[in-house]
């Protein structure tokens, strides 16, 4: 790419079923240049996230879809490389919902500055970031875990799993996780100090996972779906609570009722236990909470209770394999793109 090329990857086709190369198209543009009260930023690092699969998709949700041939959607760090925005300045870091592409021009005063002596900057995709946010908010008003419950959560490796079990061994519960192969669920127990990690991916899982939670399951955050909620639904004590926060087994599937029918099960198991399941999108929880979570999971990383970990990937023409790695389990920690050198 030239010094006057901007780069950028939009939405080539609907996949159908997963993901393929060719749902995605890399295109050459001219940098763009700013108006008055605009900023141009330069992407040092693009988040991937699953939501992004749904956004692939012509169907209704709480976001509206990418329309075909537009910008794939994603949030990155960006540095102000012009700014005729009084609130901005060359050089400022900050977080921005860019797309996938390397430049991209902004309006909004509501972007969020980052301080790189605060945090590493790339820890505002992750755990300081949305999916920290997702893990802390749904935990604390949903999941309310407490002191010597059992808490279960899967993608346990990644950046929501592997806040909502530190947070839960700091409101003293017992964290067990659910991670696909033995190098990741090592990870889980050894380095984020879970009591218990799983690999989803063993014969005899929901035997497995019985074992390492003998007085039952308390809180489930539900992350995934499909066979994992089927191991985890016996195990669950009167009174569970599940905040449900994502699907990303089914994400790939053609249609909401694909797979195993688990509904009259789910339902005698949420009369019969007297069970609180709840949807959510962290935003909603934001005004309230964003506040207290930057405060308290910042001071955690400051001081080392809080550990995570981020799998990089090199150039904006690998996002679209890398993404489609991610819905498989092939990254190993917060899935981020290296866009441009620059920070
Ligand atoms: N509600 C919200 O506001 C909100 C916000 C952010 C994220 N989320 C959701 O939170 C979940 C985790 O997000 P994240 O960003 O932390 O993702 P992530 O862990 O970085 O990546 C997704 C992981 O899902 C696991 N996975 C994929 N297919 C699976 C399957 N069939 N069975 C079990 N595990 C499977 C894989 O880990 P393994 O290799 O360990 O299986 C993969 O690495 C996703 O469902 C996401 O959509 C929701």
């Amino acid at each position: 790419m030239s010094d006057t090329k901007a780069q950028q990857i939009i939405l080539a086709a609907r996949p159908k079923g997963a993901p393929q190369l060719t749902d995605f198209r890399l295109e050459e543009t001219s940098i763009p240049s700013p108006d008055s009260g605009e900023i141009l930023l330069q992407v040092l690092y693009l988040s991937l996230d699953p939501y992004m699969r749904g956004r692939m998709n012509d169907r209704a949700s709480y976001a509206q879809p990418t329309a075909l041939g537009a910008v794939m959607p994603g949030e990155s760090v960006a540095k102000v490389i012009a700014s005729n925005h009084s609130a901005y300045s060359e050089g400022d870091i900050v977080l921005a919902h860019t797309g996938w592409r390397t430049h991209a021009i902004s309006d909004r005063g509501d972007l969020r500055k980052l301080d790189p002596a605060f945090a590493p900057v790339t820890t505002g995709l992750g755990v300081l970031g949305m999916p920290g946010f997702t893990a802390y908010s749904g935990l604390r008003v949903i999941g309310e875990p407490k002191p010597g419950e059992t808490v279960v959560v899967a993608a346990a490796s990644g950046p929501v799993g592997s806040l909502v079990g530190q947070l839960a061994k700091l409101s003293g519960a017992r964290a067990v996780g659910i991670a696909g192969g033995q190098e990741k669920c090592s990870f889980v127990k050894n380095e984020l100090g879970f009591d218990g990690a799983i690999d989803h991916k063993a014969s005899d899982f929901p035997a497995q996972l019985a074992t390492a939670c003998p007085a039952g399951i308390d809180v489930y955050f539900e992350n995934v779906g499909g066979a994992v909620w089927q191991a985890v639904l016996p195990l669950l004590n009167d009174f569970a609570r599940i905040p449900v926060c994502g699907l990303v087994a089914q994400y790939n599937a053609a249609g909401p009722g694909e797979g195993s029918n688990l509904l009259p099960e789910t339902m005698w198991a949420i009369l019969r236990k007297s069970l609180t399941m709840r949807g959510f999108i962290n935003f909603e929880f934001a005004e309230e909470y964003y506040v207290d979570f930057l405060r308290e999971v910042g001071a955690g990383i400051a001081n080392g209770r809080i550990r995570y970990r981020e799998d990089f990937v090199d150039g904006l023409e690998k996002a679209p394999e890398a993404f489609i790695g991610m819905l498989e389990g092939r990254n190993f920690g917060k899935l981020i793109v290296r866009v441009s050198e620059g920070s």
